[in-house]
Formats: C-alpha cells, sequence, structure tokens
C-alpha cells in the first residue's frame, strides 16, 4: 500500500477541542443524565474521549446503520445493523457521530429514535463538512467543521483502515 496520510487535525487539537464541548454539555445538562448513543463504528472513538470529559451521570447505547445501496440513496433511507439495546423513553439523548456529511444518515436517523419519545434528543459530531449538505440536520455540537475532504482516523475509516489513528488525516497516494 502506497498511502500516506496528511495531518489535518492534530492529536491534541483534538482532544483539546473534545475537552471545550464535554464543557458545553455538562453545563447544558446540569441536574441530568445524559443517555449517550453512540453510532458504531466511526463514533467509537469521539464517544469515549467526550464520555471521560462529562460529569453529569452517563449511560451509552451503540447502533449501527448502513446507508441502502446507491440507488435508493436519494430517499435518505438506512439500514438498522445493530439496534438500541434500551428503550429512549424519558431519557435525554445525545447522539454522538463522526462526521456528517450529506446528512442523510442522520436525517434519518434523528427521526427515527424521535418516533422512540426520548424527553430530548440532541446530536454532538466529531466532524462537520457543511460544503457537503444534501439534507438540513440540525447539530447541537460540533467539534470541528473540515472542507470537502475524505478524511480519516478518530474513528473514521478508508474501506476499514486507519480507524484506530489518534488524529484526523487526509489520505493521500
Ligand atoms: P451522510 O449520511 O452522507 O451524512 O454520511 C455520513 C457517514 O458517511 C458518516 O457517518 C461516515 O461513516 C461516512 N463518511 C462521510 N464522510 C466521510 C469521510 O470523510 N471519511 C470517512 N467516512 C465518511
Ligand atoms: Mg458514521
Amino acid at each position: 500500500m502506497n498511502e500516506a496520510i496528511r495531518v489535518l487535525i492534530s492529536e491534541e487539537k483534538v482532544t483539546e477541542r473534545i475537552r471545550e464541548v464535554a464543557a458545553q454539555i455538562n453545563e447544558a445538562y446540569q441536574g441530568k443524565s445524559i443517555h449517550l448513543v453512540c453510532v458504531l463504528k466511526g463514533g467509537v472513538f469521539f464517544t469515549c474521549e467526550l464520555a471521560k470529559y462529562l460529569h453529569v451521570p452517563v449511560t451509552f447505547d451503540f447502533m449501527s446503520v448502513s446507508s441502502y445501496g446507491d440507488d435508493t440513496k436519494s430517499s435518505g433511507v438506512v439500514k438498522i445493523v445493530k439496534d438500541l439495546d434500551q428503550p429512549l423513553e424519558g431519557k435525554d439523548v445525545l447522539v454522538v457521530e463522526d462526521i456528517i456529511d450529506s446528512g442523510r444518515t442522520l436525517s434519518y436517523l434523528l427521526k427515527l429514535l424521535q418516533e422512540r419519545q426520548p424527553a430530548s434528543l440532541r446530536l454532538c459530531t466529531l466532524l462537520d463538512k457543511p460544503d457537503r449538505r444534501v439534507i438540513d440536520v440540525d447539530v447541537d455540537y460540533t467539534c470541528f467543521e473540515i472542507p470537502d475532504e475524505y478524511v480519516v482516523g478518530y474513528g473514521l475509516d478508508a474501506a476499514q483502515l486507519y480507524r484506530n489513528l489518534p488524529y484526523i488525516g487526509v489520505v493521500e497516494e
């Protein structure tokens, strides 16, 4: 493999920013508990790092979704590969995602989770590529807005590789 990774956001900057966002979340959820819904697999590293700095009581659940084939992509329908273990009813739910790109996945997912009647439903993302948005999504917490480049690391993959990199990078051939 003749690939090199150019660092876009260093490990120090990523962790520093996650702590800042955790502080905002602590402030917003004072006196409440947070039910974190991690979107697998990309959201795993961000969920763990964020949760370390949350001081309100936190519970976790995990969900895995995948887009249907390209021909149905415009419908924005995603397939639930692994559903949550616990109900959301009455909980203050914070969805934790790696990246919002077209917005299709999250717009569908949020609608689906809203039907389960959480007390509140918010969205936190490590990365956002606003230039790529096709469907509007209300993002409550964003760590970084990035340009339209394919990124890897900190949970994000290219063909399942590079998720373990402790920084955000761009693959260069
Ligand atoms: P959306 O439905 O287009 O917003 O797609 C979001 C999903 O596409 C993310 O959860 C990622 O799994 C994947 N994705 C989008 N952009 C990137 C990228 O730059 N690197 C890695 N995965 C990406
Ligand atoms: Mg994802």
